[in-house]
């Protein structure tokens, strides 16, 4: 049941007849801030001061007169200026808690469905595919999940990048450098040594003519800062604001100069210092322009450039499928950017012909309202762009699917472009499909910087993967600990554990924080028992479940009928009350498309579950009716958390 809008939509009943817009007002019924003062509280009366020419403490007074929620909450309370404070009955949350476990999908209601596009994960295949990819892959997911489940009707998308430049520099990189002994061992990981490879060279030849600038550059920043410093003890204290602002100016300078100096000393070093890859830069001088053209050539239809392409793709798709496999991802869709290619000429010509688009210095560019730079749909040389295959993307997906809603799950740094598309597709006429970037921050490595994979492959995400499920291992299925829990465990089911607790992990830490922010890559973290983890969650789960085992008492529906709750206790109604708002925290958590909205709900009921089995005896409860009343705590708070992490793409062990 939805708690937050049953209610609400009381006080929009009280409140119509006597304010505007009554709905939007009722919005202003939200969750208590001091559990102390209720359940929940209304603060509308103070803002609606002006407008009702009252005092608030009167209208407040007038409101609850009106307000019919005695089915609901206990009489309703005034407090401070006018805030009005709500303490749902007892026996209305027992009576619901028991409806809802009555039910399949926990008194979870069917939503009026909409039509969602989520396009997420897109990694570029035969590129590294890097943690920010599982991050969009996992978010994604989890959204997809969450609509779904809700009622609404979602086609997932994965707009694989298989089109893109790194193809050419494979091309040119399996031409020239390939071994084709290990090509036929284990092809995948040569076309990356292979991609790797060509990154390089190209990097070590734009690097190498930036060097003398860049070591000019250091120098005079030294010089800078070296004489502002001179200057500090000679100064007068009227002077010292300025001249502190510029010796922290001239330290900054300096600063990015060094490390400017320190990247390209990396990328010329890496090759000078290995003798083979020296002697590959030099015969092979202009590497990017070679590899440019190679894709040019791919993308003007050459025959044998699109035979190799042809041979790579399915090689790198399966690939990124294990990955796939084991976080049980799985896509409706997987029109990679090459789908849309036979289509992009007419998107341009139509753009065209509309008026849409016009030639300004041989490209073909869109002009934007609020954008200074034009959007390119097609270059000088006709090579068609990512904005392009974007825009054919809308245009097919409206045709196909008539969405409502498309979401793109994209690292942040890509706005700009999503943006740009947005503000096109409403100039091009699709002004009511409602397009989203759901932007998410980077991951970031213990050293505060973008985090990187050891081999730097998927080959390396999977390390990842394992290690995740490998500490996992040691930290739940240590002998020692299973000893203490009197729990004994095959070899295979350690093993599921281990797998399940670990992949959930990287997923739940994830999910976890606020996708708009960067978070940092902390695997040992991740699988603790304690803290905000999905260990911890999935272990109230396995400790609800296990005093389910141990009482032997069937919870099925015969029970259902004859069981009551009764919520005694201050933690037994607080966990019923955390465990009806279900559905509110489902809804709240696609709003604004967070799944951390969903995770933090998850967490509370997890502690307080914990406070509930610490506070109240279950198996030797004072009386039968308080035994079985906590059993059914017990089942609905497994039922919860396991059904919410499901909705997360996590799943849950029966033991651990
Ligand atoms: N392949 C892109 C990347 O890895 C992401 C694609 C996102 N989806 C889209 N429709 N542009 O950066």
């Amino acid at each position: 049941m939805q708690l937050l809008s049953l209610l609400r939509a009381r006080f929009e009943q009280a409140l119509s007849g006597w304010v505007d817009d009554p709905a939007v007002h009722a919005q202003r019924v939200t969750l208590a801030r001091d559990p102390r003062h209720g359940d929940y509280q209304a603060n509308i009366a103070m803002p609606l001061q002006k407008t009702l020419e009252m005092k608030p403490l009167d209208i407040a007074a007038r409101l609850v007169e009106k307000l019919n929620v005695a089915d609901i909450c206990q009489t309703p309370e005034i407090a401070g200026p006018g805030f009005i404070n709500l303490r749902l009955k007892d026996e209305f949350l027992a009576e619901h808690l028991l409806a809802a476990l009555g039910d399949e999908r926990l008194g979870v209601g069917h939503v009026s469905p909409l039509t969602y596009v989520i396009d997420y994960s897109a990694p570029n295949v035969a590129k590294p595919m890097h943690v920010g990819h599982i991050r969009s892959t996992v978010i994604g997911d989890a959204l997809n999940r969450i609509l779904r489940f809700l009622g609404h009707h979602v086609i997932s998308d994965n707009h694989l990048g298989d089109w893109g430049t790194q193809f050419g520099m494979i091309i040119y990189g399996y031409k020239h450098f390939v071994d084709p002994a290990a090509y036929a061992r284990q092809p995948v990981a040569e076309l990356s040594r292979l991609y790797r490879l060509v990154q390089q060279i190209i990097a070590y030849q734009a690097a190498k003519p930036k060097m003398a600038a860049a070591y000019d550059v250091v120098r005079r920043a030294k010089e800078k800062k070296s004489e502002l410093q001179a200057a500090t003890t000679e100064l007068a204290s009227k002077q010292s604001a300025k001249h502190k602002a510029d010796l922290k100016q001239a330290d900054k300078e300096l600063r990015a100069a060094d490390e400017l100096l320190h990247s390209l000393t990396e990328k010329v070093g890496a090759v000078e210092q290995a003798p083979e890859l020296l002697q590959l830069a030099q015969s092979h001088p202009e590497l990017e322009q070679c590899a440019q053209l190679e894709t040019a050539k791919l993308h003007e239809g050459d025959r044998d450039s699109l035979a190799l392409w042809e041979q790579f793709l399915p090689l790198a798709i399966t690939e990124i499928e294990t990955v796939y496999r084991r976080l049980g991802v799985e896509f409706d869709f997987t029109y990679g950017e090459s789908f849309y290619q036979p289509m992009l000429e007419g998107v341009v010509e139509e753009l065209l012909r509309s008026g849409m688009a016009v030639e300004s210095e041989g490209a073909i560019c869109l002009f934007l309202e609020g954008f200074d730079a034009p959007m390119i749909v097609r270059k000088r040389d006709g090579a068609f762009l990512y904005a392009t295959t974007d825009i054919a993307t809308i245009e097919y997906r409206v045709e196909h699917f008539h969405p409502d809603v498309i979401l793109y799950v994209v690292d942040h740094r890509q706005s700009e472009h999503f943006s740009k598309l947005f503000a096109a597709a409403r100039a091009i006429g699709y002004d009511r499909l409602e397009l989203h970037h759901i932007s998410f921050g980077t991951v970031l490595g213990s050293d505060g910087k973008p985090f990187k994979t050891r081999s730097g492959t998927v080959v390396g995400l999977e390390t990842l993967l394992d290690e995740a499920v490998e500490r996992a291992y040691q930290a739940v299925c240590d002998p020692q600990r299973l000893q203490k829990a009197g729990i004994e465990m095959s070899h295979d089911e350690q093993r599921h554990v281990a797998a399940v607790v670990g992949l959930g992990a990287i997923k739940y830490a994830d999910l976890s924080h606020n996708r708009t922010s960067d978070y940092e890559f902390n695997i040992e973290k991740m699988v603790q028992l304690e803290g905000n983890t999905s260990a911890y969650i999935q272990y109230m789960v396995a400790r609800a479940n296990s005093i389910l085992r141990k009482s032997g008492v069937e919870l099925d529906a015969a029970a259902l009928d004859n069981f009551a709750l009764h919520l005694q206790q201050p933690a037994e109604r607080d966990l019923a009350l955390q465990l009806l708002q279900f559905e509110d925290a489902l809804h709240q958590s696609v709003e604004e498309y967070y799944p951390s909205v969903l995770a933090s709900y998850l967490f509370g009921v997890a502690k307080q579950f914990a406070t509930f089995f610490d506070q109240c005896h279950v198996l030797n409860a004072d009386s039968p009716e308080l035994l079985r009343s906590r059993l059914l705590l017990c089942h609905a708070a497994a039922r919860v958390l396991s059904q919410g992490l499901r909705l997360l793409g996590i799943g849950v062990v029966e033991r651990m």
